[in-house]
């Protein structure tokens, strides 16, 4: 239904017919994003190192239109392991055409003890995100269809940790990771002007806390501290944001980073 000549809301947040693959959707937030996805109507591909656990996931996830949501297993850190998972998502759902680039290898070395070879590997998080993303270019563009590409950055693209939310409790927020999402967050601006005529549109979301619960309390409530709202983020407070960016709600939007972090950065 339209009014007028422009879609209505509905249409331009509906995913129905879509194919979105979520890497990392086993985790903490990819989870809940790859739900919001579903819930729209989207098929979901469902990534993760383990594929049993991204077998279960898929299954567990909403589907209104009853499509069938899939699983492929993917190391985003091998560098022939974007290629090979992509092809095999496209035998499995014929197409994609929503990427999530939200899979991550952590490393819990700050920078007093990272050694170069760690710091390396960390970087290669951003390679995994590269590879992946121009692939779904590549078979969007042989496909003349149009595509979003939303990548995870975080606060810690943004501005540096404050280092007494961690002394004394955990090492810091890595120094490794703070480079990579700052890198994630530029590479999310490259290709959006590399790739606009294309019909790709390139965007980021920077989530700011969201420790999961298992995460040191003390840190938590220190973070709780620093922040305007007082509070850490939900999973869920993911979701409107991964929506909005993959659908056609955002079809003007391209190169954009979308800060979802009680405003941390705010001040
Ligand atoms: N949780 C936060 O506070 C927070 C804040 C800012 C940004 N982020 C970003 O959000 C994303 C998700 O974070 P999370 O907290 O849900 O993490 P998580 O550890 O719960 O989940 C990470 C996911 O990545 C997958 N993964 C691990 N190694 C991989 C590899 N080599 N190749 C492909 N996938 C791999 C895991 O299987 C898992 O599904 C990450 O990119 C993270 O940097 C998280």
């Amino acid at each position: 239904m339209t009014q007028g000549n422009e879609p209505t809301v509905r249409e331009l947040f509906d995913l129905t017919g879509r194919v979105a693959m979520v890497t990392g959707s086993t985790g903490y937030l990819g989870r809940s994003m790859a739900a919001a996805l579903a819930e729209a109507g989207a098929r979901v591909i469902v990534t993760c190192i383990d594929g049993e656990l991204a077998r279960r996931t898929a299954e567990a996830l909403p589907d209104p239109h009853g499509v069938g949501h899939k699983s492929v297993v993917l190391d985003h850190m091998d560098n022939a392991g974007p290629a090979r998972s992509f092809a095999e998502a496209v035998e499995l759902a014929g197409k994609i055409d929503i990427l999530v680039n939200n899979g991550h290898e952590p490393l819990g070395r700050d920078w007093t003890d990272v050694t170069g070879e760690q710091f390396s590997r960390q970087l290669a998080n951003a390679t995994g995100y590269f590879l992946l993303a121009r692939e779904l270019r590549d078979h969007v563009v042989a496909r003349k269809a149009p595509a979003s590409v939303i990548m995870l950055g975080s606060m810690y693209g943004h501005v540096a940790s404050y280092p007494e939310c961690y002394e004394g409790v955990c090492p810091a927020n890595s120094v490794a990771y703070q480079v990579l999402k700052g890198g994630v967050i530029q590479m999310t601006r490259h290709l959006a002007v590399y790739w606009a005529r294309d019909g790709i549109r390139v965007n980021s979301i920077s989530p700011g806390p969201f420790p999961p619960a298992a995460a040191p309390q003390e840190m938590t409530a220190r973070l709780c501290k620093k922040s305007p709202m007082g509070r850490i983020g939900k999973p869920h407070e993911l979701r409107g944001a991964v929506l909005f960016l993959a659908s056609d709600a955002s079809s003007y939007v391209t190169g954009h980073d979308l800060k979802v972090d009680g405003g941390w950065t705010a001040w």
